[in-house]
């Protein structure tokens, strides 16, 4: 890496929005030839620094070279046009269109007035072995699943030019194979002179493949670090401002395994329920008063579990027994009548509704089961909204605020009061930390065991196996559709699973 190739510096640049500085005197300087991680908490400023970078907002005060000419943009074009590449949180692709057309959207080759569907297949065909993804790009892009999407959007940046690559959570969705996959894309381009902002709340990942580090914290500058030298526990003390000598690793954990003492009584007993392509036939209990977790990979099928058991999907065999009677769930209502609840994975297409405000999306299932003539009066729609923005530290201006400009990390928390303001007794949660920072992570970690002790049943979904161990009971391990085993108690370690996981299938 080159000292002296600076490519972008912003220098004391400020941003408020109504009720909110998002960014407050920030600095950043990004080397050609670097990755450089942009840390901080959920609404730490990191996605507004970005934007504002890349012309989608404008900057109330501040300076930024490209460079080292000043630098000043109005529109995601111009900055395109400068080298400069950016993946939003959000993933911004149109769904019925084919991978090709979204890699070239706007910028398509023409050929005598018409889109040259030749070239622009053959070019994306390219673009996207360079990343050696191996997909049809003449299929629609909501045909893959989010993990190939999140790599085509990572094509499209590519290909509009690069001299900056920008990538805002480009990981989240990722499984491991998939992450491995893009860090190797992301040292070539680093070895091929380019910069690359990254942010992430992955401390591992950080450590992994940035140079250098840039912290934000309540929308200040925190500081700028380089990687090797900053060890981990003093970067996490740095985004939560708190003192690195008094706050230990510890403190973030969830509860270890010798504190929890239950056994609650069985709430949902799950007999060979299959769904042909989807799931493979499997058996599980849930307690009351028990976290049973479901680990595996990406697309192992644990989505497909907390779908059947939700009534999204129909299942073609097996029955549910519920409370010890059979119990068909038959709709996602019928569920929520058995006071079911889910919080899906997709914030997005699932989840927030980002028209309405905060206070409107965490009461939206409680007022659809009480049903439309039974509406909520105002006041206990605060109060209701207010308990859950405090109980799970949502940072908004207020309960009125449009949910679209909170940062990503506390949209999730919006969609996690919102089933929890159902009350109820078996609780789905299909990752509920993923882009949420390491306070807010052991704060909701810490919320599930509660919740469990007080006799919910929960179904724990996460890719992140320290997660899972540190807040289950009992971890039901998949792949390929499949229930391989059911570890409890001295049994739940991260070895274990991963064996489990990598084990050779007898049956196959
Ligand atoms: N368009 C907007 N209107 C009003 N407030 C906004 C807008 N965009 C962002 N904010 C506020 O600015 C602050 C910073 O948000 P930002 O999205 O930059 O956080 P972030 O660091 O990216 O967080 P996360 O890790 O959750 O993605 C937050 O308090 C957010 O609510
Ligand atoms: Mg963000």
């Amino acid at each position: 890496m080159d000292q002296n190739n600076v490519l972008i510096d912003i220098k004391r640049v400020s941003k408020a929005f109504p009720g909110v500085l998002a960014l407050d005197q920030v600095n950043l300087c990004l080397r050609g030839g670097e990755v450089h991680g942009l840390m901080g908490e959920n609404g730490a400023g990191k996605s507004t620094l970005i934007k504002v970078l890349t012309g989608l907002y404008p900057r109330d005060t501040g300076e930024i070279l490209f460079e080292g000419e000043p630098f000043s943009l109005s529109s995601p074009q111009e900055a395109a046009d400068h080298g400069l590449s950016t993946l939003y949180q959000e993933i911004n692709l149109i769904p019925a269109l084919s991978v090709a057309e979204n890699i070239y959207i706007g910028r398509e080759p023409m050929r005598f007035g018409r889109i040259d569907w030749k070239q622009i297949n053959g070019d994306a065909s390219l673009a996207i072995r360079k990343l050696d993804l191996d997909i049809d790009v003449t299929q629609p892009v909501s045909s893959y699943s989010v993990a190939i999407q999140q790599l085509v959007a990572i094509t499209r940046a590519l290909e509009i030019s690069a001299k900056v690559l920008i990538l805002d959570e480009p990981t989240s969705s990722l499984d491991l194979a998939e992450v491995a996959q893009l860090f190797k894309v992301i040292r070539k381009l680093k070895e091929d002179g380019i910069g690359i902002l990254f942010v992430t709340h992955f401390i591992d990942q950080v450590y992994e493949i940035t140079d250098r580090i840039t912290v934000l914290r309540n929308g200040a500058f925190i500081g700028e670090y380089e990687t090797q030298k900053l060890p981990r526990i003093e970067l996490i003390a740095h985004m939560l401002g708190k003192d690195p000598e008094t706050f230990s690793l510890e403190q973030t954990a969830g509860k270890t395994q010798q504190e929890k003492t239950k056994t609650g009584q069985t709430l949902l007993d799950v007999k060979q329920l299959e769904r042909k392509g989807s799931m493979m036939a499997f058996d599980l209990t849930i307690n009351k008063g028990e976290v049973l977790g479901l680990a595996g990979l990406l697309g192992s099928g644990r989505t497909e579990i907390a779908r059947l058991l939700f009534g999204i999907d129909r299942s073609h065999k097996g029955t549910i027994l519920l409370d010890g009677e059979e119990t068909v769930i038959s709709s996602p209502r019928k569920a929520i009548s058995h006071l079911f609840a889910f919080c899906p994975e997709n914030r997005k297409e699932e989840g927030i509704i980002e028209d309405l405000t905060v206070r409107e999306n965490i009461i939206l299932a409680l007022q659809a089961r009480q049903g439309i003539f039974r509406p909520l009066s105002g006041r206990r729609q605060s109060e209701i909204a207010d308990k859950y923005i405090e109980l799970l530290d949502i940072k908004t201006p207020s309960d009125s605020q449009a949910v679209k400009n909170l940062s990503g990390g506390n949209q999730q928390k919006v969609i996690i009061a919102r089933w929890l303001a159902t009350e109820p007794r078996f609780l789905i949660l299909d990752e509920p930390t993923r882009g949420i920072d390491v306070g807010a992570k052991a704060e909701i970690q810490k919320l599930i065991l509660g919740l469990s002790e007080d006799g919910l049943a929960i179904l724990f979904i996460s890719s992140e196996l320290e997660e899972v161990i540190a807040c289950c009971d009992r971890i039901a391990v998949l792949r390929d559709r499949k229930i391989l085993s059911e570890l409890s108690g001295e049994a739940i370690e991260e070895t274990n699973i991963m064996q489990v996981i990598a084990s050779k299938d007898v049956n196959q």
